[in-house]
C-alpha cells in the first residue's frame, strides 16, 4: 500500500498492511488483537507530523473515528471528542459558535487524537491549556486508561506519549475544557496590535488564519510537515556569548532557559530555499521544509542532516527535529 496521500509531505513510501478504523469500538477490537511485538505497528491521524524515512514493514491503522460531544456547567464548556476529528474543522465550528478558547491554535493541520502527542502549540497558546483528559489503549497492559492533563505531562512539544508511554499507546479520546470566561491571549508578537478589550475569538482566529496562511505553505499545494525543527533552548551562559556575537538573534525567555527561532537560525545561516534533490528549505519560513514533487524519506533526511551540521558550525546550537521519524520498523532518533 502506498503511503504518499497519507502524509503530508507527500514521500512516496510504501507499507505492508494498511487499516482505516472508523470507530472506537474497531480501533479496541483492534488494538486487542494486534500482537505489535510480532509486526510492528504505526497509529496514523493525519500524517501531518512524521515522516517516513523509508518503507514501513508493518501495519499502518488510520483513525478515522467521529463524534463531538458539548457539555457545559456554570464555568466551563467540555468537549469530549473521538480521536479521528479534524483538528483545524473542529477549532472553526467552535469559534463560529462562540464557544471561545482555541482560536490561536486555528489551521493546524492533524487529528484531534494527535494533538496531545507533541503538545500541539502556535501563536502563545499549547494544547495543554485546552486539554481536560486524554483517552487511549494500552498496547502493552491492554488496558484503556483516562489521564487528566496534569498527568500528561505536557511540555514545549512534549508529552508522556513521547516519552514512558512512546509508541505503546493508541488515543481514542479527548476531553477540552474551555473556559466561560475567556482570554484572549495576545502574547504573539503579530497578534499584540489586537485591543485586548475589544477584540473578539472570531478576530483572532482570522489573524492567525492569515498569518498562518502567508507564512507556512499549504500542505494541499506543497507537501511539507511544518516546522522540520524544535526551536532548541540553550542555557542562559550560552545565551549570553551568542546574543554578543549575533545581536539580531531572536529569542524568548523559557523556563528551562532562553529559546532560539530556530528559523532565525536556519534563514541566518543562509540556507532558506537551498535544495537537495527534490527537497528544499522554504523561501518564506526557513523551518519549513518542502517536498517539490516525488521525494523519498531519505533526501529529507539528508537536507535535515545538512541543516543541523551547519546550524552547528555555524553557532554552535544542537537542533532536535520536531516531526516523528518512522523507518522501516517504527520511530527512529535523528542523529543530525
Ligand atoms: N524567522 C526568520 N526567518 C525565517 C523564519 C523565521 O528570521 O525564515 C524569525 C521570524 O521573523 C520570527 C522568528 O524567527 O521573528 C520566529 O518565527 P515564527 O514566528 O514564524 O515562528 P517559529 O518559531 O518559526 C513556532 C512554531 C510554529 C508556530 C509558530 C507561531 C515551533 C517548532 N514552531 O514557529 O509551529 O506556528 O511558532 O507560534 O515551535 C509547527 O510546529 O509545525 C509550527 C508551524
Amino acid at each position: 500500500q502506498s503511503l504518499t496521500e497519507f502524509n503530508t509531505l507527500g514521500l512516496a513510501q510504501r507499507c505492508r498492511r494498511f487499516r482505516r478504523l472508523c470507530c472506537d469500538e474497531s480501533i479496541l477490537e483492534f488494538c486487542q488483537d494486534v500482537n505489535n511485538e510480532k509486526e510492528a505497528l504505526l497509529v496514523l491521524g493525519g500524517g501531518s507530523n512524521l515522516v517516513f524515512t523509508e518503507d514501513f514493514n508493518g501495519v499502518v491503522i488510520k483513525i478515522e473515528s467521529t463524534g463531538i460531544t458539548l457539555t457545559e456547567d456554570d464555568d466551563d464548556y467540555f468537549l469530549n471528542i473521538a480521536a479521528g476529528e479534524s483538528w483545524p474543522q473542529l477549532v472553526e465550528s467552535m469559534v463560529s459558535k462562540g464557544i471561545n478558547g482555541l482560536e490561536n491554535l486555528a489551521l493546524i493541520p492533524g487529528t484531534v487524537g494527535a494533538a496531545p502527542i507533541q503538545n500541539i502549540g502556535a501563536y502563545g497558546v499549547e494544547f495543554e491549556q485546552v486539554c481536560d483528559w486524554v483517552e487511549f489503549f494500552n498496547l502493552e497492559t491492554k488496558t484503556l486508561h483516562r489521564l487528566s492533563a496534569q498527568d500528561c505531562q505536557f511540555s514545549y512539544r512534549d508529552s508522556i506519549f513521547k516519552k514512558d508511554l512512546k509508541n505503546k499507546t493508541v488515543i481514542l479520546r479527548v476531553g477540552l475544557k474551555l473556559s466561560k470566561q475567556w482570554q484572549p491571549v495576545l502574547s504573539y508578537g503579530p497578534l499584540k496590535n489586537l485591543n485586548s478589550k475589544t477584540v473578539t475569538s472570531k478576530a483572532i482566529f482570522n489573524r492567525v488564519c492569515e498569518i498562518r496562511q502567508s507564512k507556512l505553505p499549504d500542505p494541499s499545494v506543497i507537501g511539507n510537515v511544518g516546522s522540520f525543527f524544535k526551536n532548541p533552548i540553550v542555557s542562559n551562559n550560552d545565551f549570553q556569548k551568542l546574543i554578543s556575537q549575533f545581536p539580531q538573534l531572536v529569542s524568548y525567555p523559557n523556563d528551562n532557559g532562553i529559546k532560539l527561532a530556530a528559523g532565525w537560525l536556519i534563514d541566518h545561516a543562509g540556507l532558506k530555499g537551498h535544495t537537495i534533490g527534490k527537497v528544499g528549505v522554504h523561501d518564506s519560513q526557513a523551518l519549513v521544509l518542502v517536498n517539490h514533487g516525488g521525494a523519498t524519506g531519505k533526501e529529507i533526511i539528508q537536507l535535515a542532516s545538512f541543516i543541523a551540521e551547519r546550524i552547528l558550525t555555524v553557532f554552535g546550537v544542537k537542533l532536535e527535529v520536531e516531526p516523528r521519524l518512522i523507518g522501516k520498523n517504527g520511530e527512529i532518533e535523528f542523529y543530525g
